[in-house]
C-alpha cells in the first residue's frame, strides 16, 4: 500500500448472488461499514462490486448514495451490432458502471477468451471512459516451471498497444494466480509482491513512471478477511479482487476494516 494511491476492493460475485441476496448485502453491509452510506464521513478504502450483468443498474440504484462503486465482470469484444448474447461497453456506461473487468482467468481458461479479444475488450473499455481491471496471472503449470513471470508479462505485453493509446486514463491490474483462485491455496504473500512488482515495472518501461505510479495493482486469489492485510503491507499491492469472500457482507466487511485499519489517520 502506497499513501498515493487509494486501495481499492473489488468484489467479484461471479455467477452467484440473486437479486435478493444483493439486497440482504447490501442490507448487511450498511451495519458493518456505516460510514459508506454516510455522505459526511471518511472512507479510506476503495469499494466495487461486480454483481451478474442483470443486477448492475438494480445494485447501481440501490447503493446510489453510498461510496461504493459498481462494476461488470465481463464485456463484449465488439461495439456494438449483430452480436447475439453480447453487452457494450457503452451499454454498462450507460447504466452506470464504473469498472469492467477484463481478461479474467475464468474468461481466458474456462470460455476460451483469447488475448486478442482481451485486447479488443480493454479497448472499447477505455474507449467508454470505464475503469477496466486487467486481469493477468500465470497457471500452476508455468509457476511450478519458474515461468510465473515470462506468463503474466506476456499477457501484459499482449494489452500493450491498447494500453499506450490511452495514456492518461486509469487502469487496474489484478495479479490473479491461476491455481489461487477460488482453491483456498492463496499465494505466498511475498510471492504476490514480487509479481506485483514485475508488473509495475512493465507498466513503467510501456507506459511511463506516471502511469506506474498512479495505477493500482491488485492481488486476487483466495483473498480472505484473515490474509489480505498481509499483502497490502507490503507496499505494492494496493487492494484485492475478492471472489468467494465477497459473497457476504461479513467477510467483506471484515476485509474492508483490516484494510482500513493498515491506513494511519490524518
Ligand atoms: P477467489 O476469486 O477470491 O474466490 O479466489 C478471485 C477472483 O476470481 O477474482
Amino acid at each position: 500500500m502506497n499513501p498515493e494511491r487509494t486501495p481499492l476492493l473489488a468484489a467479484n460475485w461471479k455467477q452467484n448472488q440473486v437479486w435478493g441476496d444483493c439486497e440482504r448485502f447490501v442490507g448487511s453491509l450498511r451495519k458493518s461499514c456505516p460510514e459508506y452510506f454516510d455522505s459526511t464521513a471518511e472512507t479510506q478504502i476503495e469499494i466495487a462490486i461486480f454483481p451478474p450483468f442483470p443486477y448492475i443498474g438494480l445494485l447501481g440504484g440501490l447503493l446510489n448514495e453510498a461510496d461504493i462503486y459498481v462494476g461488470a465482470q465481463d464485456v463484449s469484444r465488439f461495439g456494438g451490432g449483430a452480436y447475439t448474447g453480447e453487452v457494450s461497453s457503452k451499454m454498462l456506461a450507460d447504466i452506470g458502471c464504473d469498472y469492467v473487468i477484463v481478461g479474467h482467468s475464468e474468461r481466458r481458461h474456462v470460455m476460451g477468451e483469447s488475448p486478442e479479444a482481451t485486447a479488443a475488450k480493454l479497448r472499447f473499455v477505455l474507449e467508454a471512459e470505464l475503469i477496466p481491471v486487467l486481469c493477468v496471472g500465470e497457471p500452476l503449470a508455468e509457476r511450478e516451471a519458474g515461468k510465473a513471470r515470462e506468463y503474466t508479462l506476456a499477457q501484459l505485453d499482449a494489452a500493450k498497444a491498447v494500453l499506450k493509446d490511452y495514456p492518461e486514463e486509469s487502469v487496474v491490474v489484478a495479479y490473479e494466480p491461476v491455481w489461487a483462485i477460488g482453491t483456498g491455496r492463496n499465494a505466498e504473500p511475498k510471492d504476490a509482491q514480487e509479481m506485483a512488482q514485475a508488473v509495475r515495472g512493465w507498466m513503467k518501461k510501456a507506459l511511463g513512471a506516471d502511469a506506474a505510479s498512479r495505477n493500482l495493482v491488485l492481488y486476487g486469489g483466495s483473498a480472505t478477511p484473515d490474509n489480505i492485510t498481509k499483502y497490502l503491507e507490503l507496499g505494492e499491492i494496493d487492494g484485492a479482487l475478492v471472489g468467494g469472500a465477497s459473497l457476504k457482507a461479513d467477510s467483506f466487511g471484515a476485509m474492508v476494516k483490516a484494510c482500513s485499519s493498515l491506513i494511519p489517520p490524518d
